[in-house]
């Protein structure tokens, strides 16, 4: 075969594996207390710890609602960060995370969805506390995987 083709044949292969890679593992680097440094520039890393406050909010003000009963606040709360809040989302943002962070990530904004859509079909507060449980479960897996890089 002609060296070039071969070279470009291995260039492809090189470039479909580090794309690969990346879509798996992210920009991530292991810190010394053993979690994974996702890499983000300045902009990305404050705009996702916007949303991570908007998440705290949101359980804040579901926690209160639920003393109450009050199933139409909690679904308000917890359909704001639905996947609706996603949309946002830059594909230069999404590539630079790995896809255990990126599942994690969606798997609470769903949750929330879930959440709006039993408590406007008027679930129990036990129901809902459950629901709650579960999504906080995530927040502190993904909490004790991951952190972002300085
Ligand atoms: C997919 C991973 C992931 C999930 C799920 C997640 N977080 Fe986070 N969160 C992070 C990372 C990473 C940080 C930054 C931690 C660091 O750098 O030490 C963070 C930071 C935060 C912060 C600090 C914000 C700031 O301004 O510094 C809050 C509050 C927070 N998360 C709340 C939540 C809550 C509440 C949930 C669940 C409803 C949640 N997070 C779910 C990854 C996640």
């Amino acid at each position: 075969m002609n060296r070039l083709a071969l070279a470009a044949i291995v260039l492809w292969g090189a470039t479909i594996a580090a794309a690969g890679y990346l879509f798996v593992y992210g920009y991530t680097t292991t810190e010394p207390d053993g979690r994974q440094a996702v890499g983000l520039n300045d902009q990305e890393r404050e705009h996702v710890l916007g949303e991570m406050r908007g998440l705290l909010q949101a359980v804040g003000e579901i926690t209160a609602a639920l003393v109450h009963d009050d199933m139409a606040q909690i679904a308000k709360a917890a359909s704001a960060v639905g996947l609706v809040a996603t949309q946002s989302e830059s594909p230069a943002l999404m590539a630079k995370l790995p896809l255990d962070f990126k599942q994690m990530g969606l798997r609470v904004h769903a949750g929330f969805d879930e959440m709006a859509t039993a408590a406007s079909a008027g679930a129990s507060a036990q129901k809902i506390a459950g629901l709650l449980a579960d999504q906080l479960a995530i927040c502190v897996g993904c909490h004790a995987s991951y952190k972002f890089a300085r």
